[in-house]
């Protein structure tokens, strides 16, 4: 069975779309990750875009090793070397450079001519050359692009040094049929095209993505450039989970394989979303908190029979284990570590510490601790975000009749005690509002998300908040079985964030 190239974007594509949320830090974390879920190609930013994205790149470049390291860069001499200089101490360097191919943005956007762009296509493609061996070469919005110049730009890019080429659905316009026919049309058409790898991109704009990406397995396509959730611009990208447990799935009729390691594949999903900040919608495929849930009568009397009857995946072959963790109130360290371990958390003594005193909090307060709940507590305390400020004490009154009023506690940056109370239009907001009095950073709440990890009374309440300040958005997130508690240390997240990323 043939291979197919599993190139991540999540932390360029996807990153792009949360408004550049991600620290440096946690850009690290999350390629890390992607380097145990076994993707092949990481594509970690675009460097000219700023110099923290180029020290993140680069710090990914210097510390994950196995995959190939990928930089953006658009067809322009300082975008090619500043994805040079972020990459040039990888294992696997890749450099990807893109132009726009459709008339609709050669003439709108870039005001320039197609022999302009074939030619810039073509520079900049040998200029990354000059560098290293591994090029990729991208003509943006390529399926509103007339083929016959995508096969005359593809051709050009090949001779100039291109390992690989990608062809992009930038709009998520295309349906299957139309996207196979291009795909056969550049194998026809293009004379050196067996000297690269073909590969597609595509965006979920009509809910296609994957549909389109699968497609054109048959017709020669080897890499699928995708992310984690299928977080990217606008409706997003293609997502990996699902391309790839579609091939594992219905190996059947996609005879392909990948060297995914899918019991990774919640995990990632969990990181990924946790930081930023990006919710996965219940209903989901894989990766949503009722993929493998059963609720009407007949389903669930069918599962209890025999599972296959209503499930065509296994939930521990993408690392959902679902199993009740048997530990109490009374229940040791070791016992916690191992079921950690089992979970694929190796923590340092003071991490487990730290982890261990809170499940101890939350065992005091919840019956039955599951694995999706000791997921949520080991994501609330070992986030790798530098605290500046860190939250002590919160307490509210609210009612009806009454008027929201919250005092907060926090630790300073000099280890000094703060506090201060406020009134608000309800708890969370009062919350906020003595929060901010401390802090004084200036920034709007633009999102606000709570749910509940498990089900029932006593489950974990998970917030996400997103904040803008400066043009720059940036997430939090809080777990707690209190969700004004779960609120605070969501919001004291972003703004630790946010004062890591100004730092
Ligand atoms: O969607 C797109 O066209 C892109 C390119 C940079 C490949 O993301
Ligand atoms: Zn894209």
């Amino acid at each position: 069975m043939e291979k197919v190239i599993i190139f991540d974007t999540t932390l360029r594509d996807g990153e792009q779309s949360a408004g550049g949320a991600l620290t440096a830090e946690e850009k690290l974390e999350i390629a890390k990750q992607l380097d145990r879920l076994g993707v092949d190609v990481i594509e970690a930013g675009f460097p000219l875009s700023s110099k923290g994205e180029l020290e993140a790149v680069r710090r990914i470049a210097t510390e994950v090793r196995r995959p190939t390291i990928c930089a953006l860069a658009h067809a322009q001499t300082e975008a090619v070397d500043a994805a040079w200089e972020s990459i040039k101490d990888a294992r696997h360097p890749r450099i990807h450079v893109f132009l726009s191919s459709s008339d609709i943005h050669i003439f709108h956007q870039l005001k320039k001519s197609r022999d302009q762009i074939l030619e810039a296509s073509r520079d900049m493609v040998a200029r990354a050359k000059g560098y290293l061996e591994d090029v990729e070469f991208s003509p943006m919005d390529a399926t509103r692009t007339d083929p016959e110049y995508i096969y005359r730009i593809l051709e050009a890019v090949i001779e100039a040094g291109a390992t690989t080429v990608n062809i992009p659905d930038t709009v998520g316009y295309t349906i299957p049929q139309e996207f196979c026919n291009l795909i056969d049309g550049i194998f026809k058409n293009v004379p050196n095209i067996h000297h690269a790898v073909v590969s597609v991109h595509c965006h979920n704009d009509l809910g296609l993505a994957v549909a389109n990406s699968l497609a054109v397995l048959d017709h020669g396509a080897r890499q699928i450039e995708c992310t984690i959730n299928g977080i990217g611009e606008r409706a997003g990208n293609a997502s990996l989970e699902e391309i790839v447990m579609a091939i594992k799935t219905r190996n059947d009729l996609l005879k392909y394989t990948t060297d995914i390691d899918t019991t990774q594949i919640y995990k990632t999903s969990r990181l990924v979303s946790d930081l930023t900040g990006m919710s996965v919608q219940p209903n989901k495929a894989i990766v949503g908190a009722n993929a493998f849930r059963h609720e009407s009568g007949i389903h669930q009397d069918g599962i209890i029979k025999e599972r296959t009857t209503y499930e065509i995946m296994d939930p521990e072959s993408i690392g959902l284990a679902g199993t009740t963790l048997s530990l109490g109130k009374l229940s040791g360290r070791h016992a916690f570590r191992k079921r950690l371990e089992e979970l694929g958390y190796a923590l340092s003594d003071e991490d487990l510490s730290r982890a261990f005193s809170a499940f101890k909090e939350l065992a005091d307060k919840k019956r039955e601790i599951t694995d999706r709940d000791l997921e949520a507590l080991v994501a609330e305390e070992l986030r790798t975000v530098h605290e500046t400020y860190h939250l002590e004490h919160v307490q509210v009154s609210c009612g009806d009749p009454s008027i929201p009023t919250a005092s907060v506690r926090l630790t300073g940056p000099e280890r000094q005690l703060l506090s201060d109370a406020a009134q608000g239009t309800g708890p969370v907001d009062a919350v906020y509002k003595a929060i901010n009095r401390l802090v004084g950073v200036p920034n709007q709440l633009i999102e606000f998300s709570v749910k509940s990890v498990t089900e029932g009374i006593d489950a974990i309440g998970e917030v996400t908040v997103r904040i803008e300040s400066e043009g720059k958005r940036y997430a939090g997130r809080g777990a707690h079985t209190d969700i004004i508690v779960a609120s605070a240390r969501a919001y004291m997240n972003a703004l630790n964030r946010l004062l890591a990323a100004r730092r």
